[in-house]
Formats: structure tokens, sequence, C-alpha cells
């Protein structure tokens, strides 16, 4: 039986969809419902040309008010990359990919032209912050798109974050421009796997936010994920402090891995990259 948007929906899921029963799975909807992420990457290089075609479709993204708040640094520089890898040893996935880049978040263009053009800018607050984050995120997943189109696969780096003082330093960051992640750019070397998604009466809803039997929800999602790619024993996390759990699902994934603090000095970072976060 040829396979249709709905069996690809159903897998994303883990749920039964009569959706896209009647078309063919292929083509763009086909190749967004399989995405995955790859860390690991044939020898095979990614040439600067095609680099460049990815870029441009990257920055193709939409853009808040056209204020086009997003900066590309391309990691070429063997040196430059081995020095962010070492920071982050467990994700050696950063320097075995055949190119590595960095999105940026940049407020710092609107504020020259601000300067350039004598105007004053009332607006430094956390609501422009978000304006260059969303638009960088939006970068990236349009660079990231583009990739897979052409056969490439991509692993975005937020834990680049986690050195966020130094890694601003090694680029050369100018002020009011922050990185939002990394991005591993190659030829995928394995199939790689779909990640199972939260069902869409947690994700989607209709008129008004449905909030009820979210806790059900989310462990029915926990044991239907678990069915398919259970998480071994020795990947359970923080165990020193929750032990070895009988069942270990998504949700108790997530919440050990939320249950110490992560980069708590990131408004601190902010404010001293030039952001007044009013
Ligand atoms: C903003 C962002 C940051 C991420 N940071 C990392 C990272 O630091 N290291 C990593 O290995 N994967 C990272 N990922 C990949 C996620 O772990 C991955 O998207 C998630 O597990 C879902 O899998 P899928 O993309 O294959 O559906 C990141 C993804 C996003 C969108």
């Amino acid at each position: 039986m040829n396979k249709k948007i709905s069996d690809l929906i159903e897998y994303r899921f883990g749920a039964p969809t009569r959706v896209g029963n009647q078309m063919p799975a292929e083509g763009p909807l086909a190749s967004i419902l399989e995405r995955r992420t790859h860390r690991q990457y044939s020898e095979q290089k990614v040439d600067d040309e095609l680099l460049e075609i990815l870029i441009a479709c990257g920055l193709s993204a939409s853009s808040k008010s056209d204020l086009q708040q997003a900066s590309v640094i391309i990691v070429d520089d063997p040196a430059t990359r081995a020095l962010i890898g070492s920071w982050i040893p467990s994700m050696p996935w950063i320097t075995q990919a055949p190119r590595f880049l960095v999105f940026c978040g940049d407020h710092s263009r609107i504020r020259i032209a601000a300067e350039m053009r004598n105007k004053p800018f009332p607006n430094d607050n956390v609501d422009q912050f978000m304006n260059a984050a969303v638009d960088a995120g939006l970068v990236m997943q349009a660079f990231t798109m583009a990739a897979e189109s052409v056969g490439l696969g991509c692993c975005p780096i937020s834990e680049i974050r986690s050195n966020i003082e130094a890694l601003s330093a090694l680029l050369e960051l100018p002020d009011l421009v922050f990185p939002i992640a990394g991005l591993c750019v190659g030829y995928p070397a394995r199939e790689g796997f779909v990640s199972m998604r939260l069902p869409q009466s947690l994700t989607v809803h209709h008129n008004r936010y449905e909030t009820s039997d979210r806790e059900e929800k989310i462990d029915a999602y926990d044991r239907r994920r678990d069915e398919r790619f259970s998480i071994p024993e020795a990947n359970q996390r923080n165990k020193k402090e929750y032990g070895i759990a009988d069942f270990y699902g998504w949700s108790e994934d997530k919440t050990r891995q939320y249950s110490t603090p992560h980069r708590a000095g990131f408004l601190a970072y902010l404010k001293a990259r030039g952001f007044a976060m009013l």
C-alpha cells in the first residue's frame, strides 16, 4: 500500500487520523512531517556555494516589522570550532559536523540606524528582545528546511548558551547581538528517527484555550511514546536525586532535566550586552 500523508501524521503523533488519507506521502508536506534532527554526518562536504544559497533561503524568512533582526556567523575556523566543541564535550557532533553556524538575534542595526537618522529609540524593552529572538529562530528554521530539501540534516545547539559570555567574546559579538543557537549541518550518516509529538488535543485549540484533562493527556502521551522508543535506564537523568524510575517517560525526563537551574544568568548577560529589558 502506498503511504499517505495521514500515515505520516499518525506516525508523528502516535495516534490514528483520517486527515490526509487521500494525499500521497510525497512533496514538501511529507518532508516536513518526516523531518528529524540529525547528529551524525557523512564525510561529504557541504560546499561554500550551497551554504550561501541555504543562508539566503534562511534570511528569506519573514521578519517582525521588516526589522531583519537576525545575523548568522559561519564558524569555519577549526580552532574556533574546536574551542566551542571543547566547552560541550557531551555533544561531539558540534566538531564532527561538516559545517557549523551560529544564529544570533541582532538588535544592533536598528539602534545604529536610529543614531544615523537622529531618532529617539524609546523601545528598549523585552518585546524588542523577543522580536530579535523570534526573527533569528525563523531564519534558523527556514535555513533548516532549505537544507533538508537538498538532503542535508541539521542539529540546533542551544547548549552554546551555557558558555554565552565566552562565546560572545570568541565571535566578537557587538552589544545588542546575542546567540540563540548554533546549528550543525551535514549530510546524514544515518536515517535518524521521527520524534513523537504531544497530541494536538494539548497543542491545538479552537477559539479558546482548552485546559481539560491535561495531566491525563500528558500521561497517555508518555505511554504512547514509550511504546515506540523507551528511554534506557542508563539514560535516566539525575539518578542521585530521583533514583531509577520504573516508568521513565517524556514528562519524567523533561521534569528531571528542568529540576535544576539552567542558564540563570541570561538576563544579566543581556543587560551587560546593552539590552535595558524595560
Ligand atoms: C532551539 C533548539 C535548541 C536545541 N539545542 C540542542 C542542543 O543543544 N543539542 C542537541 O543535541 N540538540 C538540540 N536541539 C535538538 C532537539 O533536541 C530536538 O529538536 C528535539 O529532541 C526533537 O527532536 P526532532 O527535532 O528530531 O523532532 C535543539 C533544538 C532546538 C529547536
